[in-house]
């Protein structure tokens, strides 16, 4: 069978996440959204409220699960017979990095390889570090979240919420 892992911080998944979720879905039998740390982020929320969040976001589509790793992805690939990563690329600016992890990646585990979706055209602004900034304000984050998770986002970030 196969299957995809889409690994992220997910701090907290957006519509783009979800975006690109489901249309790996669509393509793959299995789809592993995963959620890891990012040694360059701090979180705001931790990986189980991060994984809760994603499985009420996900839910009515059947061939997705949830998971969560603290070690290396690499590493995290290896229980499968066959796997690919693949992420979502916004714009040529996350192209670098994405690429130097792919190459980590391979070269730790070089069974796996990394394939790249393009982000809908309409979100290739968003960013989870974004839709924090606004909630910590106040602003309406509702165009930017899927709606199971604004209360989680707008209680943690402490804004007034009424934007
Ligand atoms: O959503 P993000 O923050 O861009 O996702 C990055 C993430 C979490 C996928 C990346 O930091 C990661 O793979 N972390 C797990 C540790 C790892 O395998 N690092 C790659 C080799 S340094």
């Amino acid at each position: 069978m196969s299957t995809a892992i889409c690994p992220g911080s997910f701090d907290p998944i957006t519509l783009g996440h979800l975006s690109i979720i489901r249309r790996v879905a669509r393509i793959f039998e299995n789809v592993v959204v995963l959620v890891m740390h990012n040694s360059e982020k701090q979180h705001m929320f931790t990986a189980d409220e991060r994984v809760d969040m994603i499985w009420r976001s996900v839910k009515g589509v059947p061939n997705v699960g949830v998971d969560a790793y603290d070690g290396l992805l690499a590493d995290y690939a290896r229980q499968f017979d066959s796997a690919v990563i693949v992420k979502g690329l916004r714009a040529v600016t996350d192209f670098e990095y994405e690429f130097q992890m792919a190459q980590v990646n391979k070269t730790v585990n070089p069974t796996l390889d990394t394939m790249f979706l393009t982000a809908s055209e309409k979100y290739t602004f968003l960013s989870s570090s974004m839709v924090k900034e606004l909630a910590k304000y106040g602003a309406d984050i509702s165009a930017f979240i899927p709606r199971e998770i604004i209360p989680d986002v707008k209680q943690r970030a402490g804004g007034d919420g009424n934007g």
